[in-house]
């Protein structure tokens, strides 16, 4: 969607980028011309993502391997990618949790883990990094990935729930705070369903998936195509968005609109019954 070059000189950190929408991410970011960090807890991913994306975009790519939950690990992450590139630009908080479940099921572990690393995990980040570029006097900016029941709530996904709304305070708040004294800006992106190896089988495990009809349940009728998503991250994160700060923009399809409407269920009438329930009223 931009045009080439368009990150060049940038260095962009994806946490969880081995994978997934984070990884097509970074492959984008690399292919526009931006070193990119990957950070996630499993090396042999990571050195397999980064080695596929330097081929297909010939950018250069840094595997680093860490815990968000540690902010230990942030720091020394901090430090790998300031060696190798120089500085870092921007921090994209994608790494995520997340399991289906009712609720009472859940141990508290099982709730420790998912907000620790999807809340937790992006505040230790997100604070390692600004402390480093007010520092540095560097006009960083964050873009997190949140989800559309960041401000619906969701059943069986609620520590998720609770981690994203999170997530999404913590970027309209920082992005007045730290807009206004240092010209960092935050944004988060609030996509609907994107089919990754991650989501599909923590969060559709078995006959679930059938169950989960796209074109009943998003209007534009199909899951999410991760290029869109990338073109979307691509633009907030590039100089072309300095002035989108403390926004989140959903790219769902209208999934989620389609659920709130008080009266949308009634795309099921057809013109018939229409014409019959004018019929009624006389006209
Ligand atoms: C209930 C579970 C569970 C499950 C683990 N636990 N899986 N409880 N249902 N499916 C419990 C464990 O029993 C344990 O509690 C506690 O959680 C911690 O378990 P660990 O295995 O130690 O967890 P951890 O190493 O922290 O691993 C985190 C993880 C794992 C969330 C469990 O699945 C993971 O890392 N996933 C990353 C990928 C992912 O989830 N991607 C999806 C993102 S999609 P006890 O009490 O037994 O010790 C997303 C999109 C949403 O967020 C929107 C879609 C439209
Ligand atoms: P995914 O492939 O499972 O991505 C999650 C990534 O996070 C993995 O690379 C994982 O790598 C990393 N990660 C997990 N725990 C970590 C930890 N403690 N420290 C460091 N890294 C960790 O899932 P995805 O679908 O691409 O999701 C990406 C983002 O989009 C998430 O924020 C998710 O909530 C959001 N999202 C996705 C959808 C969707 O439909 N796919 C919809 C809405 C929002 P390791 O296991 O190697 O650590």
């Amino acid at each position: 969607m931009l045009r080439d070059n368009a990150l060049k000189g940038k260095t962009i950190l994806v946490t969880g980028g081995g994978t997934g929408l984070g990884k097509s991410m970074a492959t984008y970011f690399s292919s526009l011309g931006a070193n990119v960090a990957i950070f996630s807890r499993k090396m042999p991913v990571l050195e397999a993502a980064a080695k596929e994306i330097e081929e297909k975009t010939g950018g250069s790519v840094l595997p680093v391997t860490g815990d968000v939950r540690d902010y230990e690990s942030i720091e020394r992450l901090l430090e790998t990618v300031v060696a190798k590139y120089g500085q870092v630009d921007v921090l994209v908080n994608n790494a995520a949790g997340n399991f289906v479940s009712p609720t009472e099921r859940l141990s508290h572990r099982a709730f420790e883990s998912v907000i620790g690393i999807v809340l937790q995990g992006t505040t230790n980040c997100t604070l390692a990094l600004g402390k480093y570029w007010i520092k540095n006097k560097i006009k960083g900016n964050v873009l997190s990935i949140t989800t559309t029941y960041a401000w619906t709530g969701s059943g069986y996904v609620v520590p998720s729930a609770c981690a994203k709304a999170g997530v999404l305070a913590m970027t309209r708040s920082l992005a007045v705070e730290w807009g206004k004294k240092y010209g960092i800006r935050c944004n988060a992106i609030a996509p609907g369903p994107f089919p990754t190896e991650g989501a599909w089988s923590n969060l559709l495990p078995g006959d679930l998936e059938k169950k989960f009809s796209p074109e009943n349940k998003i209007p534009v009728g199909r899951y999410g195509d991760h290029q869109e998503l990338a073109n979307l991250a691509a633009y907030l994160v590039s100089d072309f968005a300095a002035y989108v700060n403390g926004e989140v923009i959903t790219i769902d399809g209208g999934e989620w609109l389609q659920g709130a409407g008080e009266f949308n269920d009634f795309s099921v009438v057809t013109d018939e019954m229409w014409d019959m329930f004018a019929s009624m009223r006389g006209k």
